[in-house]
């Protein structure tokens, strides 16, 4: 069963909701080979194997995966490591989808807006993963970041947060990264012409003591504690 933890809808709902529409269980049969196959390639310049490698770095057996998409990094991290899972996402297809994938590590599903405080009553993490989110969800960096308020409370002291970012500004975009970043950004299911390095920079080093970024291609992947 789902846990639905907010009551309230979020500010900003249309452009939270243009933002995850595009998950239909039709496109999500094709996300991985299109996202994690050819874009991060072609476009993003950061390959897939590096965003694993910040899994395989970071992934603690107390885990809340955020944004949970098809769930494609546990599945080829997690064997061996996971012992406890919970997959939050706003879109009850993302998890429907990576629960059936992901059900021999038998997760609990959390329906809820990372942009909202997320009321739940549940035992803090060891490991936070933020893969691919920050990019989609509306707003400037200062009020994606919000984000990490209201996911803190659900982290161990000791708790590390990752994930990765596609960036918008500050960036050498090749012509595939061009025209799908105008693409994405006119549909409202990437919000990152703003997004910049030093403003991700800035709001993590604002909440967390360690703080560790860094950039391939597009993407900036953090580490933070
Ligand atoms: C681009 S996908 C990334 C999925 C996965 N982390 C990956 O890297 O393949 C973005 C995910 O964030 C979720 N999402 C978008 N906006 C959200 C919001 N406001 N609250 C919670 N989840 C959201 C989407 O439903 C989707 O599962």
């Amino acid at each position: 069963m789902t846990k639905n933890v907010q009551e309230m809808p979020a500010p900003g709902a249309t452009a939270v909701a243009r933002a995850h529409a595009v998950y239909t269980p039709l496109n999500l049969y094709f996300y991985d080979l299109l996202v994690h196959g050819l874009s991060n390639h072609l476009a993003w310049r950061c390959p897939t194997r590096r965003l694993s490698a910040l899994y395989e770095a970071n992934l603690s057996g107390n885990h809340l995966e955020a944004g949970v998409g098809t769930g494609f990094f546990l599945d080829h991290t997690g064997e061996g490591r996971i012992g406890r899972l919970v997959l939050l996402d706003i879109n009850r297809h993302c998890l429907d989808c990576a629960a059936r994938r992901l059900a021999r590590f038998n997760p609990t599903l959390v329906q809820a807006n990372l942009l909202a405080p997320i009321a739940t009553s549940l035992a803090p993490f060891d490991s936070v993963s933020l893969t691919y989110v920050l990019h989609c969800l509306p707003g400037r960096m200062h009020e994606k970041l919000a984000t990490l308020d209201y996911l803190r409370p659900l982290m161990n002291e000791k708790a590390v947060l990752y994930g990765a970012t596609i960036l918008g500004r500050g960036i050498t975009p090749n012509l595939a990264a061009r025209r799908l970043l105008a693409l994405y950004n006119a549909k409202g299911v990437f919000n990152n012409y703003e997004d910049d390095l030093e403003s991700l920079t800035a709001g993590l080093r604002q909440r967390f003591g360690h703080v560790a970024i860094e950039t391939q291609g597009c993407v900036a992947l953090f580490r933070a504690s």
